[in-house]
């Protein structure tokens, strides 16, 4: 990736900025994202990683990386149960994180050290800052109203609140099942890592939101009033260049030239992210809904998307081949190029945050299938505050499916006509915020101002 710096920032900057992503897909791609905007702003950068899914270093020439052990046994080191894992990485990371930020502090050799940036899941991180007497932003790589969903987590869990249909009247239009505590079977190490990553992000110097106002006006104005330290609503990210390459799968490019070959907005891009997992059943539900709709396919079957298979194992014999070439299966794609091509009509997805923002900023309409956490506030936001998606709301069943999808692609009268309209509209809102004098613009020079004082 070519990225123009601004010379004469970098001449009057020369400060050095140390990020630390978590390492999921679904956050080191917000936060490289981010780096490279501050890089433009004439920053350095230092990037701390952990040994368990590292970034390519060689993709960013112009960063510095520094590995810290993370002490993962091989059985703890995979996304299977992901809560477990962040909170054991809070515990293992402390002491690497420490020494290696003391060394990079202590290195008069480089340009003197601006801040700490860390994901909102690193929550020991504050302490460390702290005691190392530097500034921490924090950034909250999901939405601004997920973000209020947690905030308000105490609280409602002194409530008792089981049925799943009721609105939560603090925190409309979500009900009791998009609260992520209800929903998770470990929903204890949840609650406290969810409580931590709030609690330190208050005591943090600010907060960095991929986001943008016209998106959440309401939530960016409550948070800021609730937490009343300095917010950055810079995003969306991915838009300030074309498609990155912090990808940790190798993206399979047959999804393009596949692409190529549908008629304009037919297909509908099916992809649940990186981390949700199905069972076999589900999973087959999946695939008769999609051959029951007619509509042309592209479905990314992630290795491990399906528990206790290898790969497209539990499809019937001849699935794909008797559809005609109607269906297109890969691994994993280049879903940036996938979604702005002229051919993907609709997004089936599991509404993690980086997807939904794809989607809305290529102005295409959502099914909406979540899993897990903020997945839940998400869909709710894009099926019923954004109106730009069908919420799939039941259990996985193909007749509903099917149905879901042909409303979405085939109904092209009535409230499906308004959906496009809406989630053109949001896209054209995209625009705004970001070019000279727009909303996001106008943060990243205040954020830009903000890191410098420092
Ligand atoms: C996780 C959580 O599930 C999500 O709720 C939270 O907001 C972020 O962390 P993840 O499952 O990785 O997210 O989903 P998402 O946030 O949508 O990020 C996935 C990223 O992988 C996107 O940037 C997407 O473009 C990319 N991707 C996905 C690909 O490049 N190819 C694919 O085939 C699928």
């Amino acid at each position: 990736m070519e990225i123009t710096r601004e010379i004469h920032m970098q001449q009057k900057t020369a400060r050095r900025l140390i990020l630390f992503p978590l390492p999921l897909q679904g956050h080191i791609t917000p936060m490289l994202q981010l780096a490279s905007i501050l890089y433009t702003k004439g920053f350095s950068i230092t990037i701390i990683h952990t040994q368990f899914n590292p970034p390519n270093p060689s993709n960013y020439p112009h960063f510095t990386f520094h590995s810290i052990p993370d002490d993962l046994l091989e059985s703890e080191a995979n996304t299977s149960d992901v809560i477990r894992l962040l909170t054991l990485m809070n515990v293992n990371c402390i002491t690497p994180f420490r020494d290696c930020l003391a060394k990079l502090l202590a290195d008069v050799s480089k340009d003197p050290v601006a801040c700490l940036i860390t994901d909102a899941m690193w929550h020991f991180t504050q302490s460390v800052a702290e005691i190392l007497k530097i500034p921490r932003i924090v950034l909250r790589t999901s939405s601004v109203c997920s973000f209020l969903a947690f905030f308000a987590l105490p609280h409602l869990l002194e409530k008792n609140l089981s049925i799943q249909e009721e609105p939560v009247q603090e925190l409309p239009p979500l009900k009791v099942k998009d609260l992520p505590m209800i929903t998770t079977r470990n929903s204890e190490d949840l609650y406290q890592l969810l409580s931590l990553a709030v609690k330190e992000t208050r005591a943090s110097s600010g907060f960095i939101w991929n986001s943008f106002e016209d998106l959440e006006p309401l939530a960016l104005t409550t948070c800021t009033q609730k937490l009343t330290i300095p917010t950055f609503p810079i995003g969306p990210f991915h838009k300030y260049f074309p498609a990155s390459s912090s990808s940790l799968l190798t993206q399979d490019q047959s999804s393009i030239s596949w692409l190529n070959t549908q008629a304009p907005k037919s297909v509908i891009y099916v992809s649940f992210g990186s981390i949700a997992a199905l069972n076999e059943a589900q999973f087959l539900e999946i695939a008769w809904g999609l051959a029951n709709s007619n509509q042309p396919f592209l479905w990314v079957v992630r290795p491990g998307l399906v528990r206790g298979s290898e790969w497209l194992e539990p499809l019937p014999n001849g699935f794909l081949e008797n559809l005609n070439g109607r269906g297109h299966i890969v691994k994993w794609a280049p879903q940036e190029k996938v979604l702005a091509h002229h051919a993907t009509g609709g997004f089936w997805t599991h509404n993690g945050w980086n997807s939904t923002l794809e989607s809305i900023c290529e102005g295409v309409p959502m099914i909406c299938q979540p899993f897990f956490g903020d997945q839940m506030v998400n869909a709710r936001y894009v099926s019923h505050v954004w109106k730009v998606g069908v919420h799939l709301e039941n259990k996985i069943e193909r007749m509903e499916i099917a149905r879901a999808i042909r409303r979405l692609m085939v109904e092209t009268d009535g409230k499906e006509k308004e959906m496009r309209e809406r989630i053109e509209h949001l896209k054209e809102k995209v625009d705004d915020c970001l070019s000279q004098g727009g909303s996001s613009y106008q943060s990243l020079e205040n954020l830009t101002s903000y890191l410098l004082s420092f």
